[in-house]
């Protein structure tokens, strides 16, 4: 693992969590996640956010060697979500004289978590202000709903540092070796997939700073080549596809509609699609999915009827896309239904609801097992999907 500290005067103090089975208690993280900290170290010492409760004996050792006997002058609270503000009681109550910095929303919702008067300990920032601790400057900037309400990042402009609260960051604790994108991109789409827009007016205020080192609430500091992050995260706020390609999202109960699926797959590649990609929503990774279908600028979503109604890993799926603001995509669907079918149905109407879909007019009922007539019709869907 590369030096995680930043300089000699902001260091790294977070934590990786490789234990926890789910984050959010619903994303496998099958390589953990980092809750990232820092601490600046001037003439005054700022703390920028805690971290995860399940963390915090690691973290206060970590921030307590960096201090070197000295107290925090402040801690820098950017998102109150519990993976980062989760030790703020802990670290107010072991240095009283600590002032809270956060905005009128940060400070509105602290007691929610943390109940008590807050008021005599807070300094309430709001955008543009600017934080002197010494050769290094604070200077807050709102970033509301990326991923809450209450979210700011802050520039320090000596060194030319971003602290981006959730922004660029990724699953993945700091210890895995794993290339950035794959997690980064899983991680974008479920935990901030829905706020493009916010994520947009953020990047449009990042633009007026001279950045030279990122540091987010997780994964690793961004040092080299930013513009590859930014592009990125400029790409999925526009929800702009990204590779050329399609997903084929299925669920199958008995292995019918997974032939089937299987089937689209090859006749996708006959026709030339550079990259078809499969989801088993049954089996796999939800997140994973959700990530498939932001990541490619077509989609074919195939499931049986179950109960009258849509078979329910489909409909978690949907429902998951309806969440995080699907849209600007092509889409197919096809339906597995021996008697009274209305899956294509359901799944059609979440997608009449989503903006900017396209569906591709011809809509296919498999009846059991897949046959010479759902082939021809899976070739005709395809041509309608590529075309
Ligand atoms: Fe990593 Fe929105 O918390």
């Amino acid at each position: 693992m590369t030096d995680l500290h930043v300089s000699d005067a902001i260091r790294y103090i977070g934590a990786d969590d490789t234990t926890i089975d789910l984050f959010e208690s619903q994303y496998p993280v099958p390589n953990g996640v980092s809750y990232n900290s820092y601490v600046i170290l001037d003439e005054k010492v700022a703390v920028m956010d805690t971290v995860d409760r399940r963390a915090a004996e690691e973290w206060l050792e970590k921030l307590e060697a960096e201090l070197g006997g000295r107290t925090p002058d402040y801690l820098v609270i950017q998102h109150l979500e519990p993976d980062h503000a989760g030790s703020v009681g802990l670290l107010a109550e072991k240095y009283p004289e600590m002032t809270l910095v956060g905005n009128a929303k940060t400070f509105s919702m602290l007691p929610r978590f943390f109940p008590g008067e807050w008021t005599p300990r807070a300094l309430t920032v709001k955008e543009g202000d600017v934080l002197s601790l010494g050769r290094h400057t604070l200077t807050f900037v709102m970033a509301p709903m990326v991923h809450w309400p209450e979210v700011m990042v802050s520039y320090e402009s000596d060194e030319k540092v971003l602290f981006s609260a959730d922004g660029f960051g990724k699953f993945g604790a700091l210890c895995a070796d794993e290339p950035w994108l794959c997690e980064a991109r899983r991680y974008y789409f479920n935990i901030v997939g829905k706020y493009g827009a916010q994520v947009q007016a953020l990047l449009k205020k990042a633009a007026g700073l001279d950045i030279r080192t990122i540091c987010p609430l997780h994964g690793p500091v961004l040092r080299e080549d930013l513009g590859y992050y930014i592009g990125k995260y400029d790409l999925w706020s526009r929800y702009e596809p990204e590779d050329e390609g399609v997903l084929v999202a299925y669920a199958s109960i008995h292995g019918n509609t997974a032939q089937a699926a299987a089937r689209m797959k090859e006749i996708l590649a006959e026709k030339g699609c550079p990259k078809v990609a499969m989801a088993d929503l049954c089996r796999d990774d939800q997140s994973e999915a959700v990530e498939g279908a932001f990541r490619y600028g077509r989609m074919v979503l195939m499931s049986p009827t179950y109960d009258g109604g849509l078979f329910p890993p489909m409909d978690h799926f949907m429902a998951h896309l309806r969440d995080k603001t699907y849209r600007k995509r092509r889409v197919a669907v096809i339906e597995n239904g021996s008697w009274a079918p209305a899956a294509a149905r359901i799944m059609r109407g979440y997608l009449e609801a989503m903006k900017d879909i396209e569906l591709c007019p011809t809509v296919h009922t498999i009846q059991g097992a897949v046959k010479s007539a759902d082939v021809a019709a899976m070739e005709q869907i395809a041509s309608e999907l590529l075309g």
